[in-house]
Formats: structure tokens, C-alpha cells, sequence
């Protein structure tokens, strides 16, 4: 369960980053290009906003998993903060489904030559509002000693939690990490053959700066995680084994997605880069999430929860099954690229 809900957390990070990305800069390439008439921008903005619903498909169904298996390992946990919060926690159904709506209508906007950005900014603030919901409820499930109170002052789930200091940095950890993504994602597209070499050179380098941008500003609000635990939450972390290798793992990933961004702005650059800055920034999330998971566990210790002390009896048949069927899934989604991959692309030039 841990293992599953490490696995499909990382991607589902991955994909809420890319989504968060994606959207700044579709905003942003489509304001500057109509301000500017540069067809390149917009072209920018129409590649990067074509692809947005795919991407927010994944970040959603990925997002399905690990909230399954999160409930099975901190249920008592989790469903206590998700009901202090309940209103807050239910809207986050409405907001998505209307940032959805937004990013299909930026993409139609766009094509059609119309003004995407006011609809891709209002689905971008939607998303990052999303997130903010989730990281006050998963940061609130660590903090027992608050529920009765908040449910005592509103049993009705209306109150925001306060007075967690590893909320904010938490919330823009992943938020910056759009920067990471977003830039990796652009960077991949620009080498695409059927778009022009103008929004080619522009998706690479812009890509590959705001990649490198990124990581540094993410790993601050890595150090600002870290630094606003609890009193010896972080030595106990680290005494968890995952959770010091995932620190390494971090560092080293971030390192080379730094590295391998900078690399785009050159004249070139070859495909294996921009691939091995999505696998190192991949790589850079997992050890994320890793030391995130250990400093969820060492905190809810000190608070008389241990998530490993639980009895457990493995029905096999089922885990077999669903490894069966995760397996297949995975070939069908080979299958799908593949087809896709030979399919004749459609046009991504915008002209004004
Ligand atoms: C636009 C939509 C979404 C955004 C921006 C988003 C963002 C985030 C963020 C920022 C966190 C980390 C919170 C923290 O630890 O501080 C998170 C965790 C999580 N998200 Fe999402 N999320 C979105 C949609 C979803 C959806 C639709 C699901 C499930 C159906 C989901 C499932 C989860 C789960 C289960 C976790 C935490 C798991 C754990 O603590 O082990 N998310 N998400």
C-alpha cells in the first residue's frame, strides 16, 4: 500500500505540476502574442493549450489512487481533517470542474484566433486553489490536538485551519514545481516537426530557463518545508531509511533537471536532454514525496499514530489481479501512444 501510494503520488504530483506549468504559460505566450501580434507566441500557446485536457485527465486520474490507498493507511487521519473542512474540501468538485471547462475553452478560444489567456488565468487560479485545499487538509490531518477545537468553534466543516506553519511552503512546493514541469513539458514539445522552427526555438528556450529557474526556487521552498517542522520532526524523518534516501535523491534529480535546462539555451538541443529533464525532474518528485511521506509518518508518531502498526491479511487473488490489470493498463496506454505517435498531426500555427 505504501509502495502503491508512494508510486501514484509522485505522478499524480507530476502530472498537477505539468498542468500547473502549462497553463502559466499558455497564459502567458498567448497575452504577450496578442500584445505583440508574434505568431510564434501564440503558436506557443496554442501547442501547450492543446494538450492541457489530456493532462488534467492524467493529474485527475492519478490523483484517484493514491487518495485510495492515503485513506486505507491514515483514514483516521485523513477523514477527520476532511470533514472539519468538509465544505472547503467538497467545492474542490465545482472548482475543478470549472477550471476543466476553462481549459477546453482556451484551447477552442485560441485556435479560433480569439483571446485564450483570461479564460487559461481564471482555470490557472482555480487549479492553484485547488491545491491550496489540499494542502490545508493534509497538513490539518497531522495535527490532532486542533480537531476539537475547530469542530467545537464549527461543526458545520466552514473553518480554514490556521496557525500551521509548513502549510504555505508546502502548497508553493508543489506550485513552483510548475516551473520545473511546465519548462520540461515545453521543452519536449519544441521538438515536435510539424511546428515551425520560430515556436520550436521558443517552447526550447523559454522551456529550458524556466526549468532551471524553477528548481532553484523550488528547492527553497524545500529548505522552508524543512526548516518550519516541528521541534525534531526532521531528525526523526530522517532516521526513517526512505525518507534519507529520498532527500539524496532529491537533490541529485533537481541537480540534473537544473543542468539539463540550462542546456536549451543553447543554439540546439538534442532530444535525449529535454527526456532527461522530465526523468530527472521525475526523479526529483519521488524523492519528494518520499521525504513528504516520512515526515508525515515521524509526525503522526510523535502524535500515538503508527501507520505500520496495523494487522494485515494479504488477499492474493486481488493483488494479482490488480497487478494483472495495471500491467495491461500500461501496455493499452503504449498502444494508445503508439497509435498516436504515427497518426498525421494536425496544424499548431496560429496566424493573426
Ligand atoms: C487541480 C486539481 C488538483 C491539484 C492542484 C492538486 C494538488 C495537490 C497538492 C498540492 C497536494 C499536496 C498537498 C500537501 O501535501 O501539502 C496534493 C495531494 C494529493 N492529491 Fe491532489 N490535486 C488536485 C486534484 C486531485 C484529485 C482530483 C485527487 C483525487 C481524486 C487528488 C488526490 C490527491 C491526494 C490523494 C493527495 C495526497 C496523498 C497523500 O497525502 O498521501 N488530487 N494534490
Amino acid at each position: 500500500m505504501k509502495a502503491l501510494l508512494l508510486l501514484t503520488l509522485a505522478l499524480h504530483f507530476v502530472a498537477v505540476m505539468t498542468v500547473v506549468g502549462s497553463l502559466a504559460m499558455t497564459t502567458w505566450f498567448n497575452f504577450v502574442g496578442r500584445m505583440k501580434k508574434d505568431n510564434c507566441q501564440l503558436s506557443a500557446s496554442l501547442v501547450l493549450s492543446r494538450r492541457l485536457p489530456v493532462l488534467m485527465t492524467y493529474l485527475i486520474n492519478l490523483g484517484v489512487p493514491p487518495l485510495l490507498f492515503a485513506q486505507v493507511l491514515y483514514g483516521r487521519a485523513l477523514y477527520t481533517s476532511s470533514v472539519l473542512i468538509g465544505v472547503l474540501w467538497i467545492s474542490v468538485i465545482g472548482m475543478l470542474i470549472a477550471a476543466y471547462y476553462c481549459i477546453y475553452r482556451t484551447y477552442d478560444h485560441i485556435k479560433d484566433g480569439k483571446a485564450g489567456w483570461g479564460l487559461s488565468l481564471i482555470s490557472l487560479i482555480l487549479v492553484i486553489s485547488i491545491g491550496q485545499i489540499y494542502s490545508m487538509n493534509m497538513t490539518l490531518m497531522l495535527r490532532p490536538e486542533v480537531w476539537k477545537e475547530m469542530y467545537e468553534a464549527s461543526p458545520h466543516g466552514l473553518l480554514m485551519p490556521r496557525g500551521d506553519a509548513t502549510m504555505l511552503p508546502r502548497w508553493l512546493f508543489v506550485m513552483t514545481g510548475g516551473l520545473v514541469f511546465g519548462g520540461a513539458w515545453a521543452a519536449l514539445l519544441s521538438h515536435m516537426k510539424h511546428i515551425d522552427e520560430g515556436t520550436q526555438r521558443l517552447l526550447r528556450r523559454s522551456g529550458g530557463a524556466l526549468g532551471a529557474v524553477g528548481v532553484i526556487v523550488q528547492g527553497v521552498c524545500a529548505m522552508l518545508v524543512m526548516q518550519r517542522q516541528p521541534e525534531g520532526i526532521v531528525a526523526k524523518t530522517m532516521e526513517l531509511g526512505l525518507a534519507n534516501a529520498g532527500s539524496m535523491i532529491y537533490v541529485a534529480g533537481a541537480a540534473l533537471a537544473l543542468v539539463l535546462g540550462l542546456l536549451h539555451l543553447g543554439p540546439k538541443a538534442p532530444l535525449a536532454a529535454s527526456i532527461g529533464g522530465v526523468v530527472c525532474a521525475f526523479l526529483a518528485t519521488t524523492g519528494a514525496v518520499l521525504v513528504r511521506d516520512g515526515l508525515r509518518d515521524a509526525t503522526l508518531l510523535t502524535k500515538g499514530f503508527d501507520v505500520m502498526d496495523r494487522q494485515v491479511v494479504t488477499n492474493w487473488s486481488v493483488v494479482i489481479i490488480f497487478l494483472l490489470l495495471f500491467v495491461i493498463g500500461l501496455g493499452l496506454v503504449g498502444w494508445l501512444l503508439s497509435i498516436m505517435k504515427s497518426a498525421t498531426p494536425v496544424q499548431e500555427t496560429v496566424t493573426q
